[in-house]
């Protein structure tokens, strides 16, 4: 595949294998090896690279991003982030006077992401290095680092735009879905968040790839006065900006959500396409009762989310249908959503609730709550939800409604989770729910008195 990007500011056209990752080009054709290669699963961040198109500057994981990915795009990697005369970066400049490297294996991921971060403005240092893994120095100095090089202004060599004229063009979504249809063994890509890990992980050779990315039609997003239409293209980076007023409990869920890296690849589509049992966003986009869109050729078709996961492994989508996007109704206030994994940042979710339940007058008179991690596919807890509906909002009725978590769900247990425990965690969130709508303040983080 011909593919056409700037390098650290020079313009280059290659050919490229549809799954050959930056990272090996780098590395194996460039000899650009200070993109280091930590775990090639998106999880240490040790390949961060800065990529740059219409939508701005975001971190990447070099890793699990396919050559493709980067048509019409810039890439900047640690070779090209000091001046033409040597001069360093003003994050590399903090990290030596803030002593923020040891080994240095880390190193080269750290300062690309914060160098991004820098470039956007970011001051959420915590949020935007957690997908930086180091060993030895440890994250005080580093963030002390971060802090520092804010008011730098930002190096005019980094500020590359995206005006390299893609090798492969835009394709309407006509065109992408009835490709689609007449290759229906075709590996789609997305973020490649998962599909990356088949390659780098899983040693797959992928005959036929589609690029989701190729289709401006799937990378929008759009409003009306009570709906949020996300393309499938979405990145989740995207989503959560999105929903950070409307939902944001959700927008809260997302952030801890893979890393800065991930959530600037996954796209919407993907972690529901996946038919995941444990992908954070379905079990909220069942929750809020949201509509999912299909497309096979020319035709188009919708139906409630929770419809699309039929079993594990199994979704309601026919050989060549592409999943075109979600529209998420707005103004159901009694969202939140809870998710457990064992480590806070960057982690799967050993489960995930989400719970949407309206309360008029101190009576429940609506109650949507949906879990991941619970059973072989996302699901709604509908007898907890039975439990709820036309009773007071009173500890009695939680307890009694907690008690059906076992009639809804027979979670298995692995390396995450026991079965005991995901129950007894399900049920917990319910009481969480109940103690922050009634005015006690919960804090996962520290321990209370
Ligand atoms: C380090 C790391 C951390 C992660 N953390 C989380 C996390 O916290 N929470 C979470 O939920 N997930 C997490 N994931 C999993 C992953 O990010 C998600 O499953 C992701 O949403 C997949 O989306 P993608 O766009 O990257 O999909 P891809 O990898 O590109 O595709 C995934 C699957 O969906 C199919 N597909 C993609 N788009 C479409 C479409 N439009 N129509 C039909 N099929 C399609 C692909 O063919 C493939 O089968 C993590 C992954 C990594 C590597
Ligand atoms: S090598 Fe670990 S995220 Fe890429
Ligand atoms: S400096 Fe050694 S891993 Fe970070």
């Amino acid at each position: 595949m011909k593919v056409a990007f700037s390098l650290n500011g020079e313009t280059i056209s290659v050919e490229a294998a549809p799954t050959r990752t930056l990272l090996d080009w780098l590395r194996e054709d460039q000899g650009l090896c200070g993109t280091k290669e930590g775990c090639n699963e998106g999880d240490c961040g040790a390949c961060t690279v800065m990529v740059t198109d219409a939508d701005g500057a975001r971190a990447l994981n070099a890793c699990i991003l396919f050559m493709p990915q980067l048509d019409g795009k810039s890439v900047r990697t640690v070779e090209g982030l000091s001046g033409p005369s040597g001069e360093l970066h003003p994050v590399q400049q903090a990290m030596v006077d803030h002593h923020g490297s040891q080994c240095g294996f880390c190193t080269p991921g750290f300062v690309m992401s914060m160098a991004t971060a820098h470039r956007n403005g970011r001051r959420d240092h915590d949020d935007q290095l957690a997908g930086n893994l180091c060993r030895c120095t440890g994250y005080a100095p580093i963030i002390r680092a971060a802090k520092a090089a804010v008011e730098q202004p930002v190096p005019v060599w980094v500020k590359d735009k995206a005006d390299v004229t893609a090798d492969a063009p835009d394709v309407t979504l006509s065109d992408f879905a009835n490709w689609y249809a007449d290759n229906p063994d075709a590996t789609l890509v997305a973020g490649a968040t998962d599909v990356g890990l088949w390659v780098t992980k899983q040693l797959r050779d992928l005959d036929q790839v589609g690029f989701v990315g190729r289709c401006p039609e799937l990378k929008q997003i759009t409003r009306t006065d009570d709906a949020i239409h996300f393309g499938a293209g979405v990145t989740m980076t995207d989503v959560l900006e999105t929903l950070r007023d409307d939902y944001p409990s959700y927008a809260e869920m997302i952030r801890r959500y893979g890393s800065v890296q991930v959530r600037n690849a996954a796209t919407i589509g993907g972690n529901i396409a996946n038919g995941s049992p444990i992908g954070d966003n379905p079990p909220a986009l069942i929750a809020l009762g949201a509509t999912l869109h299909l497309q096979l050729r020319d035709v188009e078709r919708q139906i409630p989310i929770e419809e699309f996961f039929i079993a594990y492994g199994k979704q309601d989508r026919a050989a060549g249908e592409l999943v075109t996007g979600v529209t998420i109704p707005l103004g159901q206030d009694g969202l939140r959503c809870y998710k457990l994994s064992k480590r806070f940042d960057q982690d799967i979710s050993a489960a995930c609730g989400a719970f949407n339940i309206t309360i008029v007058d101190g009576t429940v008179i609506a109650a949507r709550i949906a879990f991941g991690g619970m059973a072989g596919t996302p699901a709604r807890a509908k007898s907890v939800e039975a439990a709820l509906i036309g009773q007071p909002w009173t500890a009695d009725t939680i307890e009694a409604a907690a008690a059906q978590f076992g009639a809804d769900y027979t979670p298995m247990s692995d390396m995450r989770a026991s079965a005991d425990y995901r129950l007894a965690a399900a049920a917990n969130m319910l009481r969480r729910y109940f103690a922050e709508t009634t005015g006690t303040a919960t804090n996962v983080l520290e321990v209370q008195p």
